[in-house]
């Protein structure tokens, strides 16, 4: 009989209330995601997301840019740090900083985020206003593979939300969310499984260049 394969290592990294991290660990409770979760940081102190890590046995570290003069000591310290838990995959969860293009390209490939909109729409902050402003039809939440430009990397599997006319920012931030908890742990599963690869400067799923995000519209399963 041969062994089963470790799970990948997996840090997280975080800026705030870590419900997308928490999905994570219950995906990992529940036997749905085979993630080693070696720990989590932070960029900011104090905030539920560091909570949630310890409450699950997870070791969680700040590295706190708001009172250091030195944003590229600080940018250092961060590398170091991933350096020391050695991760296969670096995973962005509501992390709220650009980090520094050669800490991505080092882990180019086998970091990914979830942004919430439908990219290429909507990058950087405030998209639940902007997509409600826009008039959009539609919003939602993409997971991607993290390149040095923001929110710009090939993205990976989406979720899809209609926008109603009773929608508000409140609304809309609550169902794009509830479908980040069901795309995000289920990418980085197609990821640890093998299915999801970086190969040849892209990503490729199931043998095959992904040209494209797999979409999936609220009230649908996640394939
Ligand atoms: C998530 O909804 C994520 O899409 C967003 O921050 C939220 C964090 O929530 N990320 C970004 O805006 C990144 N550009 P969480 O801390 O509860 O997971």
């Amino acid at each position: 009989m041969t062994a089963r394969p470790a799970a990948p290592r997996a840090v997280v990294l975080v800026s705030g209330g870590g419900t997308n991290l928490q999905a994570m660990i219950d995906a990992v409770a529940g036997g749905e995601l085979s993630l080693q979760l070696a720990g989590v940081v932070s960029d900011r102190p104090g905030v539920r997301a560091l909570d949630r890590a310890r409450a699950a046995g997870i070791g969680a570290w700040t590295i706190d840019y708001r009172t250091s003069p030195d944003r590229a000591a600080c940018d250092a310290q961060l590398g170091a740090t991933l350096a020391r838990l050695a991760p296969d995959v670096v995973v962005l969860a509501g992390f709220m900083r650009i980090l520094p293009a050669a800490l991505v390209d080092h882990y180019r490939g086998r970091m990914f985020n979830v942004h919430p909109s439908l990219l290429p729409k909507f990058p950087g902050l405030d998209t639940y206003r902007r997509a409600l402003a826009a008039g959009e039809r539609w919003h939602g939440s993409t997971v991607h593979f993290v390149i040095p430009a923001l929110d710009a990397g090939p993205a990976v599997l989406q979720y899809r939300v209609a926008i109603t006319g009773d929608d508000t920012e409140d609304t809309l931030r609550g169902r794009v969310q509830r479908g980040e908890y069901l795309i995000y742990p289920r990418a980085l599963q197609w990821f640890a499984g093998g299915r999801l690869a970086w190969r040849d400067g892209g990503p490729w799923l199931d043998g095959a260049p992904l040209g494209a995000p797999v979409v999936v519209d609220e009230g649908h399963p996640v394939p």
